[in-house]
Protein backbone atom coordinates (compact mmCIF):
# COMPACT_ATOMS: atom_id res chain seq x y z
CA UNK A 1 0.00 0.00 0.00
CA UNK A 2 1.02 3.30 -0.72
CA UNK A 3 1.97 5.41 2.28
CA UNK A 4 -0.17 8.33 3.17
CA UNK A 5 1.17 12.06 3.20
CA UNK A 6 -0.16 15.46 4.25
CA UNK A 7 2.01 17.51 3.00
CA UNK A 8 -0.88 20.26 1.22
CA UNK A 9 -4.29 19.95 1.38
CA UNK A 10 -4.31 18.65 -2.13
CA UNK A 11 -3.50 15.02 -0.45
CA UNK A 12 -6.66 15.10 0.88
CA UNK A 13 -10.44 14.98 -0.75
CA UNK A 14 -13.35 16.58 0.21
CA UNK A 15 -14.39 13.26 1.52
CA UNK A 16 -11.31 12.68 3.53
CA UNK A 17 -11.73 15.99 4.85
CA UNK A 18 -15.28 15.35 6.19
CA UNK A 19 -14.30 12.28 7.59
CA UNK A 20 -11.32 13.76 9.16
CA UNK A 21 -14.24 16.29 11.12
CA UNK A 22 -16.38 13.49 11.87
CA UNK A 23 -13.70 11.54 13.88
CA UNK A 24 -12.11 14.64 14.93
CA UNK A 25 -15.98 15.37 16.82
CA UNK A 26 -15.95 12.03 18.42
CA UNK A 27 -12.81 11.97 20.05
CA UNK A 28 -12.88 15.75 20.92
CA UNK A 29 -16.52 14.27 22.72
CA UNK A 30 -14.39 11.25 24.02
CA UNK A 31 -10.63 12.35 23.92
CA UNK A 32 -9.51 8.77 25.44
CA UNK A 33 -11.86 6.45 23.56
CA UNK A 34 -8.92 5.43 21.30
CA UNK A 35 -6.03 5.27 24.08
CA UNK A 36 -4.46 2.09 22.53
CA UNK A 37 -4.95 2.73 18.81
CA UNK A 38 -1.42 4.06 18.51
CA UNK A 39 0.48 1.38 21.00
CA UNK A 40 3.83 1.05 20.27
CA UNK A 41 4.12 3.63 17.21
CA UNK A 42 6.56 6.88 17.73
CA UNK A 43 5.58 10.15 15.97
CA UNK A 44 8.83 12.14 14.88
CA UNK A 45 8.34 15.97 15.22
CA UNK A 46 11.33 17.13 13.20
CA UNK A 47 11.21 21.06 13.76
CA UNK A 48 13.64 24.05 12.06
CA UNK A 49 11.01 27.10 13.73
CA UNK A 50 9.46 27.29 17.41
CA UNK A 51 6.24 26.35 18.17
CA UNK A 52 3.42 26.07 20.48
CA UNK A 53 0.24 25.18 19.68
CA UNK A 54 1.50 22.26 16.52
CA UNK A 55 3.90 20.38 18.99
CA UNK A 56 2.30 20.03 22.29
CA UNK A 57 -1.04 19.31 20.42
CA UNK A 58 0.94 16.60 18.60
CA UNK A 59 2.32 15.32 21.20
CA UNK A 60 -0.42 15.41 23.87
CA UNK A 61 -2.28 13.72 20.24
CA UNK A 62 -0.36 10.80 20.24
CA UNK A 63 -0.03 10.68 24.27
CA UNK A 64 -3.99 10.16 24.18
CA UNK A 65 -3.63 7.46 20.79
CA UNK A 66 -1.03 5.34 23.06
CA UNK A 67 1.90 6.25 21.25
CA UNK A 68 5.21 7.90 21.73
CA UNK A 69 6.62 11.26 20.57
CA UNK A 70 10.37 12.83 19.69
CA UNK A 71 10.73 16.13 19.49
CA UNK A 72 13.78 17.21 17.11
CA UNK A 73 14.62 20.77 17.96
CA UNK A 74 16.15 22.99 15.06
CA UNK A 75 19.47 22.58 17.28
CA UNK A 76 19.06 18.85 17.22
CA UNK A 77 19.18 17.50 13.99
CA UNK A 78 20.18 21.16 12.07
CA UNK A 79 18.43 19.80 8.79
CA UNK A 80 20.66 20.76 5.67
CA UNK A 81 23.68 21.81 7.78
CA UNK A 82 24.99 18.88 9.82
CA UNK A 83 22.85 16.80 7.24
CA UNK A 84 21.67 16.45 3.87
CA UNK A 85 17.48 16.55 4.22
CA UNK A 86 17.62 13.20 2.29
CA UNK A 87 20.15 11.17 5.07
CA UNK A 88 17.83 13.19 7.48
CA UNK A 89 14.33 11.66 6.10
CA UNK A 90 15.86 8.06 5.27
CA UNK A 91 17.50 7.64 8.49
CA UNK A 92 14.66 8.82 10.84
CA UNK A 93 12.28 6.80 8.88
CA UNK A 94 14.27 3.90 9.72
CA UNK A 95 13.37 4.41 13.28
CA UNK A 96 10.26 5.53 13.64
CA UNK A 97 6.10 5.04 12.49
CA UNK A 98 5.77 8.70 10.98
CA UNK A 99 7.00 12.26 11.01
CA UNK A 100 5.52 15.78 11.50
CA UNK A 101 8.21 18.22 9.62
CA UNK A 102 8.13 22.24 9.88
CA UNK A 103 10.28 23.74 7.92
CA UNK A 104 11.59 26.85 6.48
CA UNK A 105 11.29 25.78 2.54
CA UNK A 106 8.41 23.93 1.32
CA UNK A 107 10.67 21.95 -0.77
CA UNK A 108 12.63 20.47 2.32
CA UNK A 109 8.88 18.40 3.65
CA UNK A 110 8.66 17.57 -0.13
CA UNK A 111 12.08 16.15 -0.11
CA UNK A 112 11.34 14.70 3.83
CA UNK A 113 8.57 12.92 1.88
CA UNK A 114 9.89 11.82 -0.65
CA UNK A 115 12.96 9.80 1.02
CA UNK A 116 10.96 9.22 3.83
CA UNK A 117 9.97 5.57 4.21
CA UNK A 118 6.88 6.39 6.56
CA UNK A 119 4.23 8.69 6.35
CA UNK A 120 5.22 12.34 6.74
CA UNK A 121 2.55 15.35 7.66
CA UNK A 122 3.67 19.12 7.08
CA UNK A 123 4.22 20.46 10.17
CA UNK A 124 4.37 24.22 8.75
CA UNK A 125 6.45 25.57 5.39
CA UNK A 126 6.42 29.03 3.95
CA UNK A 127 3.54 27.83 1.48
CA UNK A 128 1.05 25.38 3.48
CA UNK A 129 -0.21 25.19 6.59
CA UNK A 130 -2.61 22.29 6.39
CA UNK A 131 -2.90 20.95 10.15
CA UNK A 132 -3.89 24.73 10.71
CA UNK A 133 -6.42 25.15 8.10
CA UNK A 134 -8.25 21.65 8.97
CA UNK A 135 -8.67 22.70 12.89
CA UNK A 136 -9.52 26.01 11.51
CA UNK A 137 -12.90 25.15 9.05
CA UNK A 138 -13.38 22.25 12.03
CA UNK A 139 -13.78 24.96 14.44
CA UNK A 140 -16.37 26.86 12.22
CA UNK A 141 -18.47 24.19 11.24
CA UNK A 142 -18.26 23.86 14.98
CA UNK A 143 -19.01 27.16 15.77
CA UNK A 144 -21.84 27.87 12.97
CA UNK A 145 -23.02 24.28 13.12
CA UNK A 146 -23.13 24.20 9.36
CA UNK A 147 -21.44 24.24 6.21
CA UNK A 148 -23.07 25.48 3.64
CA UNK A 149 -23.82 29.78 3.27
CA UNK A 150 -20.95 30.74 5.54
CA UNK A 151 -18.47 33.48 4.58
CA UNK A 152 -14.61 33.57 6.20
CA UNK A 153 -13.01 36.75 5.65
CA UNK A 154 -9.09 36.55 5.67
CA UNK A 155 -7.18 40.13 6.15
CA UNK A 156 -3.62 40.27 5.86
CA UNK A 157 -0.88 38.14 4.52
CA UNK A 158 -1.54 36.13 2.08
CA UNK A 159 0.98 33.68 3.74
CA UNK A 160 1.19 29.30 4.58
CA UNK A 161 -2.15 29.84 6.34
CA UNK A 162 -4.10 31.52 3.84
CA UNK A 163 -2.98 29.09 1.32
CA UNK A 164 -4.41 26.26 3.13
CA UNK A 165 -7.33 27.56 4.15
CA UNK A 166 -8.79 29.11 0.77
CA UNK A 167 -8.27 24.88 -0.24
CA UNK A 168 -10.04 23.53 2.89
CA UNK A 169 -12.77 26.44 2.61
CA UNK A 170 -13.46 25.69 -1.19
CA UNK A 171 -13.30 21.65 -0.50
CA UNK A 172 -15.94 21.72 1.98
CA UNK A 173 -18.09 24.38 0.31
CA UNK A 174 -17.16 27.69 2.42
CA UNK A 175 -17.04 31.24 0.81
CA UNK A 176 -14.00 32.67 0.87
CA UNK A 177 -13.11 36.43 0.84
CA UNK A 178 -9.28 37.72 0.70
CA UNK A 179 -7.97 41.07 1.24
CA UNK A 180 -4.44 41.52 1.09
CA UNK A 181 -1.78 44.18 -0.13
CA UNK A 182 -1.10 43.43 -3.52
CA UNK A 183 2.53 42.41 -3.30
CA UNK A 184 1.13 39.88 -0.83
CA UNK A 185 -1.73 37.95 -2.16
CA UNK A 186 -1.71 34.23 -1.82
CA UNK A 187 -0.26 31.87 -4.77
CA UNK A 188 -2.06 32.60 -8.14
CA UNK A 189 -2.09 28.89 -8.67
CA UNK A 190 -3.32 27.89 -5.22
CA UNK A 191 -6.28 31.44 -5.33
CA UNK A 192 -7.39 29.96 -9.16
CA UNK A 193 -7.62 26.33 -7.45
CA UNK A 194 -9.41 26.97 -4.57
CA UNK A 195 -12.07 29.14 -7.05
CA UNK A 196 -12.13 26.44 -9.37
CA UNK A 197 -13.06 23.84 -6.63
CA UNK A 198 -15.10 26.18 -4.81
CA UNK A 199 -17.49 26.52 -7.33
CA UNK A 200 -17.72 22.96 -8.16
CA UNK A 201 -19.22 23.00 -3.87
CA UNK A 202 -21.58 26.08 -4.43
CA UNK A 203 -19.27 28.43 -2.82
CA UNK A 204 -16.91 30.95 -3.90
CA UNK A 205 -13.98 32.64 -3.56
CA UNK A 206 -12.79 36.34 -3.66
CA UNK A 207 -10.26 38.96 -3.56
CA UNK A 208 -10.22 42.46 -2.80
CA UNK A 209 -8.31 45.46 -2.24
CA UNK A 210 -9.92 46.75 0.52
CA UNK A 211 -10.28 44.95 3.82
CA UNK A 212 -13.77 46.57 4.31
CA UNK A 213 -15.14 45.22 1.48
CA UNK A 214 -13.50 41.58 2.10
CA UNK A 215 -15.66 41.36 5.21
CA UNK A 216 -18.64 43.09 4.48
CA UNK A 217 -21.74 40.49 5.49
CA UNK A 218 -19.10 37.69 6.94
CA UNK A 219 -19.54 35.53 9.27
CA UNK A 220 -16.15 34.93 10.15
CA UNK A 221 -13.23 37.73 9.94
CA UNK A 222 -9.87 36.10 10.15
CA UNK A 223 -6.30 37.33 10.39
CA UNK A 224 -2.28 36.11 11.27
CA UNK A 225 0.86 37.93 11.77
CA UNK A 226 2.23 40.43 9.13
CA UNK A 227 5.53 38.84 10.00
CA UNK A 228 5.94 35.06 9.71
CA UNK A 229 8.49 33.31 10.43
CA UNK A 230 11.28 33.12 7.70
CA UNK A 231 10.44 36.39 7.04
CA UNK A 232 11.69 38.86 10.15
CA UNK A 233 14.64 40.97 8.14
CA UNK A 234 11.89 42.18 6.51
CA UNK A 235 9.79 43.13 9.31
CA UNK A 236 9.93 47.23 8.96
CA UNK A 237 8.81 46.78 5.45
CA UNK A 238 5.85 44.95 6.33
CA UNK A 239 5.02 46.70 8.78
CA UNK A 240 4.42 49.70 6.74
CA UNK A 241 2.68 47.55 3.89
CA UNK A 242 0.37 46.11 6.15
CA UNK A 243 -0.54 49.16 8.09
CA UNK A 244 -4.54 49.62 6.63
CA UNK A 245 -5.06 46.03 7.12
CA UNK A 246 -5.44 45.40 10.63
CA UNK A 247 -8.46 43.44 12.56
CA UNK A 248 -9.47 46.57 14.87
CA UNK A 249 -13.31 47.25 15.85
CA UNK A 250 -13.62 49.95 13.04
CA UNK A 251 -13.42 46.75 10.28
CA UNK A 252 -15.15 44.23 12.45
CA UNK A 253 -17.98 46.79 12.38
CA UNK A 254 -18.19 46.20 8.78
CA UNK A 255 -19.10 42.53 8.77
CA UNK A 256 -21.87 40.90 10.26
CA UNK A 257 -22.78 42.32 13.76
CA UNK A 258 -21.93 38.85 15.41
CA UNK A 259 -18.86 37.77 13.11
CA UNK A 260 -16.51 35.51 15.12
CA UNK A 261 -12.67 36.47 15.26
CA UNK A 262 -10.22 33.65 14.23
CA UNK A 263 -6.34 33.73 14.44
CA UNK A 264 -3.74 30.62 13.99
CA UNK A 265 -1.97 32.17 16.65
CA UNK A 266 0.71 33.52 17.83
CA UNK A 267 -0.73 37.12 17.56
CA UNK A 268 0.59 40.14 18.11
CA UNK A 269 -1.67 42.72 19.12
CA UNK A 270 -0.96 46.31 18.22
CA UNK A 271 0.20 45.16 14.61
CA UNK A 272 -2.55 42.52 12.78
CA UNK A 273 -5.05 42.64 15.41
CA UNK A 274 -5.91 44.82 18.49
CA UNK A 275 -8.03 44.02 21.54
CA UNK A 276 -11.18 42.83 19.46
CA UNK A 277 -9.17 39.92 19.92
CA UNK A 278 -10.03 39.35 23.66
CA UNK A 279 -13.38 40.44 23.08
CA UNK A 280 -16.28 38.25 23.47
CA UNK A 281 -16.02 36.83 19.64
CA UNK A 282 -13.27 35.96 19.61
CA UNK A 283 -12.71 31.92 19.06
CA UNK A 284 -9.00 31.85 18.94
CA UNK A 285 -8.75 29.02 22.08
CA UNK A 286 -11.40 27.15 20.64
CA UNK A 287 -9.26 27.04 17.23
CA UNK A 288 -6.19 26.23 19.15
CA UNK A 289 -7.75 23.33 21.13
CA UNK A 290 -9.44 21.64 17.68
CA UNK A 291 -5.63 21.33 16.40
CA UNK A 292 -5.28 18.47 19.14
CA UNK A 293 -8.89 16.70 18.14
CA UNK A 294 -8.45 17.31 14.26
CA UNK A 295 -4.35 16.41 14.40
CA UNK A 296 -5.62 12.79 16.58
CA UNK A 297 -7.82 11.84 13.22
CA UNK A 298 -5.06 13.11 11.13
CA UNK A 299 -2.80 10.49 12.86
CA UNK A 300 -5.48 7.70 13.21
CA UNK A 301 -5.74 7.91 9.22
CA UNK A 302 -2.40 7.53 8.21
CA UNK A 303 -0.69 5.80 11.05
CA UNK A 304 -3.63 4.03 12.75
N1 LIG B 1 -0.65 28.08 14.97
C1 LIG B 1 0.52 27.43 15.11
O1 LIG B 1 0.92 26.61 14.27
O2 LIG B 1 1.18 27.71 16.25
P1 LIG B 1 2.67 27.28 16.64
O3 LIG B 1 3.57 28.00 15.67
O4 LIG B 1 2.84 27.72 18.04
O5 LIG B 1 2.78 25.81 16.47
N1 LIG C 1 2.19 32.53 9.12
C1 LIG C 1 2.76 32.19 10.40
C2 LIG C 1 1.96 31.11 11.04
C3 LIG C 1 2.43 30.68 12.39
C4 LIG C 1 1.64 29.55 12.94
C5 LIG C 1 4.21 31.77 10.22
O1 LIG C 1 4.52 31.08 9.24
O2 LIG C 1 5.05 32.16 11.03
Amino acid sequence: MKKKNLITIGDLTRKEIFSIFKLAAKLKNRPLSKKRALGNKTLALLFQKPSNRTRISFEVAMVHLGGYVLYLSPREIDMGKRESVKDVARVISRYVDGIVGRVFRHQDIQDIAKYSDVPVINGLSDLAHPCQALSDIFTVREKKKKFGNITVSYVGDGNNVLNSLLLVGAKTGINMKVATPSEYRPRKEIFDEAAEIAKKNGARVEMFQDPYEAVKGSDIVYTDVWVSMGDEQERAKRLNDFKSFQVNSALMRAAKKDALIMHCLPAHRGEEVTEVIDGKNSIIYDQAENRMHVQKAILLRMLG
